[in-house]
């Protein structure tokens, strides 16, 4: 399995090619940047690592490299300019990734390919990608709340003395402020995380607090976060790979569980081969319920906005049924989008 990753040369990019590399689970990984110099240098010293990591072949290339991979990941992105707004930002990333998008299909797209999106706003951008890459929509899948999960793990496990691998805990909605801890199905290992010993609300919530900072907390720190996402990337990339069909909080186009349509955002999802196989509508409390619809409003006006000015795509959902208008407890995707592997 070959994996491109657009925005390869930087921070996300080549932190993930790392973790991809000590996975040890696709067989190429190509970086791709506007900076090409940066994607070479990774390429080499990934190249360097080899005989000590994995037998992952690590290149550096140009677009046309995407044309035989079997996951694109995008990680290229701008940061912020002094003084710029959140929109601001936010347009000029969404320029910056319909650019990228044209590239990517012109350049070829194997028609059994996924796309994974990181670069932020990642749920915006995931949508975007459903109604412009020309892939199935199940096929398309952001990061999510994937990195938020990871961190919010840790931090409850550094709080109450236990592994991290140990607590089960997630974060669903919007990659951003408006994120929904499930406390109603927490675990340490199973055992309600609410009955565990030295668990207390302001435990949680510090905990909580943590995780919604730390994007902030790194950058301020060392420049960017880059370990930890990239090996919630190549979680993602390893279980496509594998087929290994973990529940993982990736950002997905929406049709009506919890009560939310026409938005991407992160629910329990079946991750393998196909993409998305299935999306879960887990038993919430009112107040988690309402918290992913309040995500998915934050998400809509954001790209009520972004589409005003770029135009609304007229690309189908490809394999999207009409929406019912009924909330229902799974959606099972058919064997017939999944099944081209
Ligand atoms: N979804 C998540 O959980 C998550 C977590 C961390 C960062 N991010 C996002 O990931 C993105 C990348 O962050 P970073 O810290 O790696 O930034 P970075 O500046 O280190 O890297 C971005 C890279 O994109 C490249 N690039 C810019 N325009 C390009 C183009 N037209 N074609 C090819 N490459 C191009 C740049 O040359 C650079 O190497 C940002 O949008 C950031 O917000 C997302």
């Amino acid at each position: 399995m070959k994996v491109s990753i657009i925005g390869g040369g930087g921070l996300v990019g080549s932190s993930a090619a790392y973790a991809l590399q000590c996975g040890g689970v696709v067989s190429h990984v190509c970086l791709i940047d506007a900076n090409a110099d940066a994607a070479k240098g990774h390429a080499v010293e990934l190249l360097n690592a080899s005989c000590l990591t994995s037998d992952v072949r690590v290149s550096a290339g140009s677009m046309e490299e995407v044309a035989n991979s079997n996951v694109i990941v995008i990680t290229a992105g701008l940061r912020r300019k002094p003084d710029e707004s959140r929109l601001d930002l936010i347009n000029r990333n969404v320029d910056l990734f319909l650019s990228l998008l044209d590239q990517v299909k012109s350049a070829g797209v194997k028609d059994n390919a996924y796309l994974l999106v990181v670069s932020n706003p990642v749920d915006v951008l995931t949508y975007l990608a459903v109604q412009r890459s020309g892939l199935p929509w199940q096929r398309v899948l952001g990061l999510g709340t994937q990195l938020d999960t990871a961190r919010f793990r840790g931090y409850l496990g550094k709080a109450l003395g236990v592994p991290a691998s140990q607590v089960n805990a997630m974060l669903l909605g919007e990659h951003g402020d408006s994120m929904v801890p499930i406390w109603s199905s927490a675990t340490i290992n199973g055992l309600p995380l609410e009955q565990w010993p030295g668990f207390t609300p302001a435990i949680g919530q510090q905990a909580f607090e943590e995780t919604k900072t730390a994007g902030a907390t790194i950058i301020k720190l060392k420049g960017g976060s880059s370990m930890a996402v990239g090996h919630s990337i190549r979680e993602v990339v390893e279980t496509l790979a594998r087929d290994s069909r973990r529940v993982l909080p990736v950002s997905t186009l929406q049709h009506g569980l919890y009560g939310v349509r026409d938005v991407c955002l992160s629910v329990p999802t079946v991750v393998g081969c196909g993409g998305c196989r299935q999306q879960l509508e887990l038993p919430l409390t009112p107040k988690e319920q309402l918290g992913i619809q309040r995500s998915a409003q934050v998400l809509r006006e954001i790209i009520d906005q972004v589409e005003a000015r770029i135009g609304k795509s007229k690309a189908s959902h490809h394999g999207v049924s009409a929406p019912t208008g009924n909330a229902v407890r799974q959606r099972v995707i058919p064997r017939s989008a999944w099944q081209r592997g």
